[in-house]
């Protein structure tokens, strides 16, 4: 293989693939051309090696631990700006200007507040419902709410339903928390910065005066920000799928939750919290990690491990100095959690098997501990994920609208089944 094309030999078939290269990381080899040529397909299942789409958005080194958004490194992202900062970043491609950044944050203020029939819509949902089956089906029903925003070939209303996706995510966020608590809703408050604002609608009551706490709410900002993107994904792709058929975007959001939802993705930190509640002590440590190295035996050590990263997660770094500043602000010294937590880090990080396997902890296994010290319970750990990566999801979103190469995802299979058979009526069975 040369470094502009590649021959993939098929029995006598020689298939030459261009090679692209990207401005960093692996080159491809494209093979859109292959089954016309050789009457073959690729088999890939769960994507491994396939890059299903070109994209400026994110970048990911997962041996050496690096994440940047449009080029700038999460770490100082994370250390000097604000959430809706990376947002205008992730959106535009470029770091907004003072003045870029008052409109920016003006204009997401403005659309806070979701359609009061709204409030109408959650009484049909159980109270002991999960906040994220609440919210696959609130964000999902934006799209009867916000009609004026669904024509994608329209780049204003493209711009419009970003605007209202990344704007309403934490009001309707913070209505699936108040609705399962059984309290009123809290309406947003746009004197607040977005994420100052998202604290009070879940925390504050009507009868009590809510003051933000602003440690929390600049480490719940830096939570945000860790989450915002993450390249291809599972959850980012499913946006992309949905969304190349054309569905409008709320649709395709709803669609992206829906898939956050799953232990093996944004659910991971939910699963990570109970499994250290399931630990309980330190002492109980090895016999958890005797059964994740057992093969015999399904259980993982949640929040270890990630498809990318196969060095320290960068946003784990951050997400662990995060958890340490929540927990001296609110004075948890003795958190037996955190004890396990701190323990179980130590032993894998020196266990022959983590090691060998590259499973280091990832950014879920220390945001269960910090949103629990926050006060959130853990049914709303996902969905504090989905609020950060809405902008994400949506970034992603345009970007392949907008792109003129663009088409329908259809990807194909290997067919297993029954070769052709004839029907036999019933009474012949
Ligand atoms: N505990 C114990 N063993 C593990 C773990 C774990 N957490 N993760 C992977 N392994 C083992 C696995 O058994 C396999 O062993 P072998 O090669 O002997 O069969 C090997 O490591 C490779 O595992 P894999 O399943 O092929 O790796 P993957 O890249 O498909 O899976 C993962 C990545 C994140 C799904 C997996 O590591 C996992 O299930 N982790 C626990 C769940 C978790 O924390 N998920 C959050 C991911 S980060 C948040 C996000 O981006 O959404």
């Amino acid at each position: 293989m040369t470094a502009e094309t590649g021959t993939i030999k098929v029995g006598d078939t020689n298939f030459e693939a261009k090679v692209r290269a990207g401005s960093i990381g692996p080159s491809v080899i494209d093979i859109g051309a292959l089954y016309g040529k050789t009457g073959m397909f690729t088999y890939d299942p769960g994507f491994t090696s396939t890059a299903s789409c070109e994209s400026q958005i994110t970048y990911i080194d997962g041996d050496e631990g690096v994440l940047l958004h449009r080029g700038y490194p999460i770490e100082q992202l994370a250390e000097n700006g604000d959430f809706l900062e990376t947002c205008y970043l992730l959106l535009y491609g470029e770091l907004p200007t003072a003045a870029q950044k008052a409109d920016f944050d003006y204009r997401v203020t403005r659309h806070t507040m979701v359609h009061e029939q709204m409030a109408r819509f959650f009484q049909g949902f159980r109270r002991d419902a999960h906040p994220m089956a609440v919210m696959v089906g609130s964000v999902g029903a934006l799209s009867a709410f916000y009609h004026d925003s669904t024509d994608i070939s329209d780049p204003h209303q493209r711009m419009i339903a970003s605007m209202r996706m990344i704007a309403k995510i934490p009001t309707l966020a913070a209505m699936a928390f108040k609705y399962v608590a059984g309290q009123p809703f809290v309406y947003p408050q746009n004197s607040l910065d977005y994420t100052s604002n998202f604290l009070r609608m879940c925390f504050a009551v009507p009868c009590e005066e809510y003051k933000v706490n602003p440690i929390l709410s600049r480490a719940l900002d830096r939570i945000f920000i860790l989450h915002a993107d993450h390249e291809q994904n599972a959850s980012t792709s499913t946006v992309r799928l949905a969304g190349s058929s054309g569905a409008n975007p709320f649709a395709c959001i709803a669609a992206g939750i829906a898939c956050l939802w799953g232990p093996a993705h944004g659910g991971a930190n939910e699963a990570a919290l109970k499994m250290l509640t399931e630990i309980g002590s330190v002492d109980n440590i090895p016999k958890f990690v005797a059964k994740a190295k057992d093969k015999n035996d399904p259980f993982r050590l949640m929040g270890f491990g990630h498809r990318v990263y196969k060095n320290y997660d960068p946003r784990a770094k951050i997400m662990q100095k995060t958890c340490h500043e929540v927990l001296r602000e609110l004075g948890i010294k003795d958190d037996p959690l955190l004890d396990v937590a701190v323990e179980l880090e130590r032993i894998a990080l020196h266990d022959e098997y983590f090691i060998e396997k590259k499973l280091y902890p990832n950014i879920d296994f220390y945001s269960g501990i910090t949103l629990k010290a926050m006060g959130f319970p853990t049914s709303m750990f996902t969905v504090l994920f989905a609020v950060a990566r809405t902008v994400g999801w949506i970034a992603q979103w345009k970007e392949m609208i907008e792109d003129p190469h663009q088409k329908i995802g259809r990807p194909r299979q290997l067919y297993t089944g029954a070769p052709r058979r004839d029907y036999v009526p019933v009474s012949k069975r």
